[in-house]
């Protein structure tokens, strides 16, 4: 994978400009969906950068709110603790978003964190076959975060997870972390119609320079292995995470037309 196309990149000014370009166009995504099926999936991505948008999910005016009611949150990783512990991914989405909508329980697909780690992936396997009845998870909509070290939900360099090619979700011990994590695998994340990287300040400019320079994709960048095989992807960033990996100073905000 020569780095990332710069094709599928947006960069916007740092801070309200970055929420709520990313927050719209995640849901004209969604919008776009809805009118072309009766239910949208999406996997939600953990982590802090996300909060922001999500809350702004629930800020937008009503004539701009999708119909929350057919769509199909998912989780693509979760922090092997309880839902309602603050490290929990589940909390953070429930105190940004879910709270705020009235959103049936049953389109809501938690991963059990505070279940022992095998049993919390087995657990979700389980829900991914019965919503997906006994197909490959087939998603929507799968928004993705990116660690400082290349990682990606709980793909981390290094790990057995970012060489599982048969199972949907499994459990990973993170030696760096010193915890164990549920993630979804590669073979599920590329089989999503459509990926988006939420990529914000300075602390990732480095690692999105890797990857943009990146002649083939490595297992040592996990994020590099994020290549659908036949949705797309779309990198939404900040000028601060930006910067550096691109061309000139201030980066290009490529006119991108978003394949949705
Ligand atoms: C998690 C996420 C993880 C996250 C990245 C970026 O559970 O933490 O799934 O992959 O997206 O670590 O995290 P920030 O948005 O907090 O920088």
């Amino acid at each position: 994978m020569p780095g990332v196309s710069l094709d599928h990149v947006k960069i916007f000014p740092s801070g309200e400009p970055f929420v709520t370009g990313a927050a719209s166009l995640l849901i004209s995504f969604i919008r776009e969906k809805l009118q072309q099926q009766e239910i949208c999936t999406v996997v939600l991505a953990g982590g802090n950068t996300p909060r922001s948008i999500y809350q702004y999910f629930t800020e937008l005016p009503a004539e701009g709110q999708p119909d929350w009611k057919r769509i199909h949150f998912f989780w693509g990783d979760e922090r092997t603790v309880p839902p309602t512990h603050p490290e929990s991914n589940y909390r953070m989405v429930a105190e940004s978003l879910l709270n705020h909508l009235s959103i049936p329980e049953s389109n809501i697909h938690r991963m059990k964190g505070e279940l022992p780690p095998a049993q919390a992936a087995e657990d979700y396997r389980k829900q991914l076959h019965q919503f997906f009845q006994g197909r490959m998870p087939a998603f929507d909509l799968v928004i993705l975060g990116l660690g400082a070290d290349g990682h990606t939900a709980s793909l981390f360099p290094g790990t057995t997870a970012v060489k599982e090619k048969e199972k949907w979700v499994t459990e990973v011990y993170v030696e760096q972390l010193n915890t164990w994590r549920i993630t979804l695998t590669f073979p599920v994340i590329n089989h999503a119609q459509q990926i988006v990287f939420l990529v914000a300040g300075t602390a990732k400019a480095a690692i999105l320079e890797k990857l943009m320079n990146l002649v083939e994709a490595s297992p040592t960048l996990p994020a590099s292995l994020v290549k659908p095989e036949t949705g797309e992807v779309m990198w939404l960033l900040d000028e601060a995470a930006g910067r550096t990996g691109f061309p000139g100073d201030s980066g290009p905000s490529k006119k991108v037309i978003l394949p949705f």
